[in-house]
């Protein structure tokens, strides 16, 4: 027991040569502790490492070591000819404001909360049923993922340690990725856009996010699909945004009966729209960018599944049909590669493009450069086109078997399903009085990626009760086996 003549009594100061913890640490972490809680008091001297090597049996360099690092964490203050003292700071206990220990409830309801998050609920952000392994709705087969040649691309990347991609971006020159999405882009979609026009994100959610930061002040009017991706309303809605439901019609988003000026931008899904895999024709985009034009208003169109168009020739986006850059496009690479990749990408206004730039740099510092830059290297060697047609080609006759069984074994349960663009096939319940929900959540349980339309409806009830039942992530087998999981789900 140290009972020091010269300092601070140290009595409970121990420790164990046994512990296998180095001993200046044990020193160390001890006194820590005694001066965090108050038993060792601010402004007390310390004993001298003499004495303190001493009573501890220990080296003074054992007890130098730990009260050096004291000193140099501020927990201990050496006055040159007079000795070492503790420093007074708050202890542990100090930081509620009250002798009392702080109280345990901080972060159990909303009160922390800013009221963007408190706006968010895991409604909105609901990823669907991930790990579900049969016929899932918005996956693609991670299976094809060319990963032998992503290995091979990520090998050469690091093969080259001096590579610029090792650094944060600097200024606003497009990167080899946004270089490469330019020119694929004008050949798939039939966008005519420069390098310096498109902006790399993580994913078509980053770009929504990014997007409402740029244009939306809290209190502006957007227009939302319904029904529609709840996770993008939940965006617009958090940030403050008057969200007005834009109809869905037999010809996709109908913008005729919004009310004009007020509103500034509205988003679409037009190549298929989420979720009843409406293409929107010509005439209806035709409609939308009037509407546009006349209401001075942005259109933010997500192009999501135009890669898979199963049959005839690829349907030109508003984007392509845009003369007066009132659309901003919205692209990604979840659904035609991986969903865990998160790299997506928006084609802007090169002065907005610019601004964009700069709040990511500001934001988020920089968006994945090396995975971009693989990405990049994909797409320049033709792996990219290559995947896509190969997949394509899988999907469709996977799709095709999933309709063969529909048309075959559910013709009492579901009106007949029609081929479709994207992963999943929308089937309407012929017995409209079926609970849904429950039917759902039956199917979830047994390992079916399958959704209910009514997910994608605000008020959370559809005026026709129908499934999401999906194709691209199953094999042929997968899905008869999950096909025959559904019947049972069915009842
Ligand atoms: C409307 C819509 N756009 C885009 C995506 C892809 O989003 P991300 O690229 O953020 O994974 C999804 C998938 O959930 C979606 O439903």
């Amino acid at each position: 027991m140290a009972r020091p003549k010269d300092g601070a009594f140290i009595e409970g100061l121990v420790i164990d040569p046994q512990s296998g913890i180095p001993m200046h640490r044990q020193i160390y972490v001890n006194l820590r502790e005694m001066i965090l809680s108050g038993s060792l008091r601010g402004g007390a001297r310390m004993p001298s490492s003499r004495a303190l090597s001493q009573h501890l049996s220990v080296s003074r360099f054992t007890v130098v070591t730990a009260l050096d690092q004291l000193t140099a964490e501020g927990y201990l203050r050496p006055i040159e000819g007079s000795g070492t003292y503790v420093e007074t700071i708050l202890n542990i206990g100090d930081h509620s404001g009250s002798q009392s220990a702080p109280p345990k409830d901080t972060w159990s309801g909303d009160a922390m909360l800013s009221k963007h998050a408190r706006n968010l609920s895991w409604r909105d952000s609901r990823v669907s049923n991930k790990t579900s392994k049969y016929l899932h709705m918005s996956a693609p087969d991670h299976r094809l993922f060319p990963f032998q040649i992503w290995a091979k691309l990520t090998k050469d990347l690091f093969s080259k340690v001096d590579s610029h991609v090792m650094w944060y971006r600097d200024g606003d020159a497009p990167s080899l990725l946004e270089q490469q999405i330019a020119s694929q882009i004008a050949v798939s979609r039939g966008i005519r856009c420069d390098p310096e026009e498109v902006v790399t994100t993580l994913g078509a959610h980053h770009a929504v996010n990014l997007l409402t930061e740029l244009l939306l002040d809290p209190g502006d009017t957007v227009a939302f699909e319904e029904p529609g991706m709840q996770a993008i309303y939940s965006t617009f809605r958090s940030h403050g945004c008057n969200v007005l439901q834009m109809p869905v019609d037999e010809n996709g988003a109908n913008p005729s009966s919004l009310p004009g000026r007020r509103i500034k931008l509205a988003f679409v899904t037009a190549a298929k729209q989420q979720p009843l895999a409406i293409t929107m024709p010509a005439k209806r985009k035709l409609e939308m960018l009037n509407w546009a034009s006349e209401n001075n208003a942005v259109i933010v169109e997500d192009d999501l599944g135009s890669e898979f168009r199963y049959e005839g020739r690829p349907i030109p986006p508003l984007k392509a049909m845009d003369r007066s850059d009132r659309v901003i496009y919205i692209g990604a690479f979840s659904m035609s590669l991986l969903q865990t990749l998160r790299v997506g990408y928006m084609i802007m206004p090169r002065q907005l493009a610019a601004r964009c730039r700069r709040l990511i740099q500001v934001r988020y510092r920089a968006t994945p450069q090396i995975t971009e830059q693989i990405l990049a290297h994909f797409i320049a060697d033709g792996h990219y086109s290559r995947h896509l047609h190969k997949t394509r080609r899988i999907y469709a006759r996977r799709q095709e078997h999933l309709l063969d069984i529909l048309r075959r074994d559910f013709a009492d349960r579901f009106e007949p399903p029609a081929f479709s663009a994207g992963f999943y096939n929308m089937c309407y319940f012929r017995d409209q009085t079926v609970d849904d929900d429950q039917i759902i959540a039956r199917c979830n349980d047994r390992n079916l990626g399958v959704e209910q339309l009514s997910y994608y409806y605000r008020s959370g009830a559809s005026p026709r009760k129908g499934m999401l039942v999906g194709f691209a992530s199953s094999d042929e087998e997968e899905i008869t086996k999950g096909c025959a999981i559904l019947q049972r789900c069915l009842g």
